[in-house]
């Protein structure tokens, strides 16, 4: 058998599902007992969602990387974990076997331990994706210390936010990273991320791109160097091993920063064994994986859908995980089929927004390409709309390939509620069903739940789930109280996820969207506070207000209502300029794609804006603004219509 707890059929979904939600405890133990374990647990779960505490086998002892990696030598230390499509389809491809994997984990580990690097300690990780970077995040895990993965999209003052939040000592850096016919200057960024900054000992840089780059005595190391360094050090009779550090199955794992609808981005915390058992479990339902199977996830490792999908989850699996450095559209838009091609993917797990940017560039693209090593797809990131989901199950799929729609969060770990691949049944645009162990319950404003249902049976309202599951997050960073507020005090006792969902009487569930200030851009989660707090940070702008609008390829746009009392060299010039500070301020990834300069905005008399009303002046609403009679000066509202872009 492949997998002992993979679910292969409808009914046995149906079976485990009662199982887990009647006997949390048995069904989660009987699971975990496939891992492997330096101690067993004590107890499988305890929780509380006031504080919240949640523990999951606690008082168990492991390692991580022992389950990612040392448990699969003696059986596949020949098989490829890693197989690497370089950003450039001339260059080499790199194979990493589990046997190659384990020997520069090892390495890399020692690396860290020579620089200093202790059990617990913070290490951000600022790479682009070549398998260094996953040999990094595992490195960590074999000690013991922290990773904080920052995507390669964030700005130097977004990347010095982090470090402080996190108290982080080490960085691993590139030189550069390639993407497209792009280099991203990764160590320049970082330097200037450093200016001032007191807690930073060590940076440790691979070499990819050879970009010129400064070196600081006493800081700055190269990653070559010191790989070559450790190489004999965990060197013995030809065998290059370092134990792995014994971790409580409730220690952090990992932090990810993440933005919500206040403030800055918050740490979100995960822990041990619940974070490894999830994202294997739903690994192998999810996407129904086969060993020997070759997945493909498009996704960056500097997000969640990396950590759990490109590393954790297969290598835990023991899977083959295709990591591709480059973007879907270099050297052309054919780059994933051809992809797929040259290393007979299975799996595909994407982003609606790849998918729509791929589509509008027609089906030449896919012309001539042998899809038909492909069995499974799948979309994860934002709601998948259904002229998306057609394009993909006709033109990849060929109307033969299972995709699942995969709902989730950086808070969740994993997939909770999706599809199994062949196994349940699918509904485009709808996630349909919650794994085992997840309780969903829709609830209305003021946290009952909903019942009542509209003419075509279907329930409408916010999505909380009623208990942990394995991999739920277990605090952010350095501050719990947050934690509690932003999760678990809008509804007592529930976890709310900020999003909006339906119900079919099928039970099957749909996910409308956040119902919270935070925009989803091209499958990336942007609060529109940060974004108001970045444009409020450039000269000239006296105050702004910042909504989503409906945009066809990245599924929502930015739109700002900007005041700006002083426009050097024009307007034109002044929107460049202000793009430029939010470059600056976060990144590239949170430029808005509007900036309309407004003399006022819609306030009520208590001075609260009225977003609705942007919002629907945003999505080009032509009819009725909505009521306009609380606010201060409705005038306003005919101004800002008016200069509508
Ligand atoms: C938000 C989480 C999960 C990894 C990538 C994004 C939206 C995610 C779906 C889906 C509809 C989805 C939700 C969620 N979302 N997957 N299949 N259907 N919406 O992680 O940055 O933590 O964002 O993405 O709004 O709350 P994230």
């Amino acid at each position: 058998m492949n997998y002992p707890y993979q679910i292969k059929s409808y009914e046995q979904y149906k079976a485990d599902y009662k199982k887990s939600i009647e006997q949390p405890e048995a069904f989660w133990a009987e699971i975990a007992t496939h891992f492997t374990w330096r101690k067993k647990w004590d107890k499988v779960l305890e929780w509380n969602f006031t504080e919240p505490k949640i523990e999951w086998f606690k008082g168990g002892k492991l390692n991580i990387t022992e389950n990612c990696i040392d448990r699969h030598l003696a059986t596949m230390g020949d098989k490829p974990a890693i197989i690497w499509e370089p950003n450039n389809p001339e260059e080499r491809v790199r194979i990493v076997t589990y046997n190659r994997l384990h020997k520069r984990v090892c390495q890399f580990a020692q690396v860290l331990l020579n620089n200093g690097v202790k059990k617990g300690d913070r290490v951000c990780i600022y790479m682009g994706m070549v398998p260094e970077l996953a040999y990094a995040v595992l490195g960590c895990a074999r000690i013991g210390a922290i990773h904080s993965v920052i995507f390669g999209g964030f700005s130097a003052q977004s990347i010095a936010d982090r470090l402080d939040d996190a108290q982080a000592e080490f960085i691993v850096t590139c030189d550069g990273a390639y993407r497209g016919e792009k280099v991203i200057p990764l160590k320049s960024v970082i330097d200037d991320a450093l200016v001032g900054n007191k807690t930073i000992k060590r940076v440790i840089v691979y070499t990819r791109t050879r970009t010129p780059i400064s070196m600081i005595k006493g800081r700055d190391v190269w990653w070559e160097d010191e790989m070559e360094y450790a190489e004999h050090q965990v060197e013995k009779d030809g065998i290059v091993s370092l134990p792995a550090v014994e971790m409580d199955a409730e220690d952090p794992l990992f932090i990810l920063y993440t933005s919500g609808s206040t403030g800055k981005p918050k740490g979100v915390v995960h822990s041990t064994a619940g974070y490894m058992i999830w994202t294997n479990y739903t690994f192998i339902n999810t996407f129904q994986y086969n060993k020997g199977d070759v997945h493909f996830c498009t996704a960056d490792i500097g997000w969640i859908t990396g950590h759990s999908y490109i590393v954790y989850g297969p290598l835990s699996a023991g899977a083959t995980s295709l990591m591709f450095e480059g973007i879907p559209t270099y050297p052309d838009a054919g780059r994933f089929w051809d992809i797929v091609e040259k290393h007979k993917v299975n799996i595909l797990y994407t982003a609606p927004t790849a998918i729509r940017s791929l589509m509008s560039f027609g089906l030449v693209p896919l012309g001539g390409k042998d899809l038909s090593s492909l069995k499974i797809l799948g979309t994860v990131g934002e709601p998948i709309n259904e002229e998306a989901w057609h394009w993909y199950d006709e033109n990849v799929g060929k109307k033969k390939c299972p995709i699942v729609d995969t709902w989730w969060q950086t808070e969740t770990g994993g997939c909770l509620i999706t599809n199994l691949a062949g196994v349940t049944p699918a509904k485009p645009s709808w996630a349909t069903l919650p794994m085992p162990g997840v309780q969903p319950i829709l609830v209305d404003e003021k946290g009952e739940e909903v019942t009542e249902k509209d003419e075509n049976g279907v329930i409408k309202g916010n999505l909380c789930i009623k208990a942990p599951w394995p991999s739920i997050l277990r605090t952010t960073y350095g501050d719990h109280e947050r934690c509690r507020t932003n999760y678990f005090a809008t509804y007592p006792n529930l976890y709310f996820t900020g999003d909006g969902a339906l119900k079919d009487e099928e039970g099957f569930y749909r996910i409308t969207g956040r119902v919270d200030d935070v925009l989803n851009v091209s499958g990336h989660r942007i609060g529109t506070a940060e974004v108001e707090n970045a444009l409020n940070m450039h000269s000239g702008i006296v105050e702004s207000a910042v909504v989503g609008y409906p945009h066809d390829i990245k599924g929502q746009g930015i739109y700002a209502f900007v005041i700006c009392n002083h426009f050097h060299g024009g307007e034109e010039q002044t929107r460049k300029d202000i793009l430029q500070t939010i470059t600056r301020v976060i990144g590239a990834i949170a430029k808005p794609d509007k900036i309309q300069f407004v003399n006022g905005l819609p306030k009520t008399r208590s001075g609260k804006i009225m977003r609705r009303i942007l919002r629907k002046i945003a999505e080009g609403e032509t009819g009725s603004i909505g009521d306009t009679s609380t606010l201060l000066d409705p005038n306003i509202v005919d101004d800002i219509v008016q200069g509508r872009l």
